[in-house]
């Protein structure tokens, strides 16, 4: 790896900085894909506002990162920055419960058709923990029956048969892959990997592991590799089989909740799951996430129920009251029209780019975020579709994009997905295309993005 790439020189402030770190943080970064291997580096970020980040040197680059999504109201917004100064008013407390907490249940209750009682912790990580627990405590039964390519998570419990490399993928139904050393291997024996949008599949999972299984989860719009939306027959092929089986259908919305005017993708396709994880762009950049569902199910959680869900720092006010000036923002008329506007606009400007140079590639656009594929043309229905994605063509286009100002992020492989905010423009956004397609151009014409 080299330190230097991102600023030029070995001795420019970003690979000093990166090189300091190493020495306390492990690779430098505090989170794994936070170095950008495009950079040779991580963003060192100075300063963010609106539709910008401005980095340690000065560089101020558009934004098409936001905070993996979390960033949906852009940066510094005014309603987030009146959240921190009336949480400084409130004196911070930790571990106790303000009205505003209820407040927010009650808007998210509102908001997802799935939940009758909400609980907050802090990452998405933590929510989709907790309510796993709830769905093996509700059905007492262990197994998840879960979609390759879909992620929810780093944990143990399903940090596992999500995206096995190319060579495992044959035997990830089998002997599912461990995503991570450190995760025992026995906990794959709980786990059961299926192909996406396989009425067939699910129904042969549901008959052979049904009466172990506690959840049958997935992420209705698969933000996590290419952006692929499930078929609308088969979601609803998934909500019979999992209520005649027993088993609590988790839709894991913590990317896709509150992108689209609609709020969830369970209302956009008419299908109601148990449960529902959130967070991402539910605390307004801050740290929060949600999981929620029917009342049978969330109070299996103690002090009513048996199930334990606690912690120091669970709700936080900070992030608390920051989620319910995002919830109100998103209800003001020009919120869904600003990002639909921005949207088609985007959606139209990459179409072009791409049909124009006749490129090998694919840029799947819905709810403010998007895909960038290099190897296919047509838009992939699961996994396997996306393995065509070759990586080493993406880091040179996150390397160009960066050289001309815009900023987007490298997830260590695999198509993942970059977006926009409610504060950046079309003048942002056109900005960003006119950048990226000279980039393509270039490589286009170098040989490093074949043509279509
Ligand atoms: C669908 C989904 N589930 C779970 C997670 C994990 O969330 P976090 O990174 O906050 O732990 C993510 C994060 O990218 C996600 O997109």
């Amino acid at each position: 790896m080299n330190p230097a790439a991102a600023s030029g020189s070995s001795s420019g402030p970003i690979a000093r900085h990166f090189r300091a770190a190493s020495q306390v943080l492990p690779g430098g970064v505090n989170s794994s894909t936070r170095l950008n291997r495009a950079l040779g580096a991580p963003m060192y970020v100075a300063r963010a506002e609106g539709s910008r980040i401005t980095d340690i040197t000065g560089r101020s680059f558009i934004d098409l990162c936001c905070g993996h999504g979390a960033a949906l109201l852009g940066h510094g917004h005014p309603a987030i920055a009146g959240a921190l100064q009336a949480a400084a008013a409130i004196g911070f407390p930790s571990v106790h419960e303000t009205p505003r907490h209820e407040e927010l249940a009650r808007l998210v209750c509102a908001a997802v058709p799935s939940a009758e009682r909400v609980r907050f912790c802090s990452s998405g990580t933590e929510a989709t923990l907790h309510l796993i627990r709830a769905c093996r405590a509700h059905t007492g039964r262990d197994k998840i029956i879960r979609i390759e390519g879909h992620f929810h998570g780093y944990h143990e419990l399903i940090y596992i048969g999500g995206h096995p490399p190319a060579e495992h993928l044959p035997r990830n139904r089998a002997q599912p892959f461990i995503e991570s050393p450190g995760i025992p291997q026995e906990f794959a024996r709980l786990i059961v990997p299926i192909p996406h949008n396989d009425a067939g599949a699910l129904e042969r999972a549901v008959e052979r592991h049904g009466r172990e299984t506690a959840a049958v989860m997935l992420e209705p719009v698969n933000w996590n590799w290419g952006a692929i939306r499930a078929e609308p027959a088969y979601l609803q092929r998934m909500r019979e089989l999992t209520a005649e089986a027993g088993i609590v259908l988790f839709f894991d919305e913590i990317q896709s909740a509150f992108k689209t005017r609609r709020l969830t993708a369970q209302a956009e396709y008419g299908v109601t799951p148990d449960v529902t994880t959130l967070g991402k762009s539910l605390g307004g950049g801050l740290p929060v996430s949600a999981f929620s569902g029917s009342a049978q199910i969330m109070d299996l959680f103690q002090p009513v129920g048996p199930v334990q869900h606690s912690g120091t720092f669970n709700a936080h006010p900070v992030p608390i009251l920051a989620a319910l000036a995002f919830v109100r923002e998103t209800e003001k008329p020009y919120f869904y029209d600003t990002l639909e506007a921005l949207e088609d606009h985007f959606d139209r400007g990459l179409k072009r780019i791409i049909a124009d140079h006749r490129l090998n590639m694919i840029a799947p656009v819905a709810g403010a975020r998007f895909s960038i594929i290099f190897g296919r043309t047509t838009p992939p229905a699961r996994y396997e579709d996306c393995l065509c994605h070759d990586n080493r063509v993406m880091l040179r286009f996150v390397r160009e994009c960066y050289e001309r100002g815009v900023y987007l992020h490298d997830y260590g492989g695999g198509p993942f997905h970059h977006g926009f905010s409610v504060q950046h423009t079309t003048g942002d956004l056109d900005e960003a295309l006119n950048a990226m397609e000279d980039a393509l151009k270039g490589m286009k014409r170098d040989g490093a993005v074949a043509a279509a």
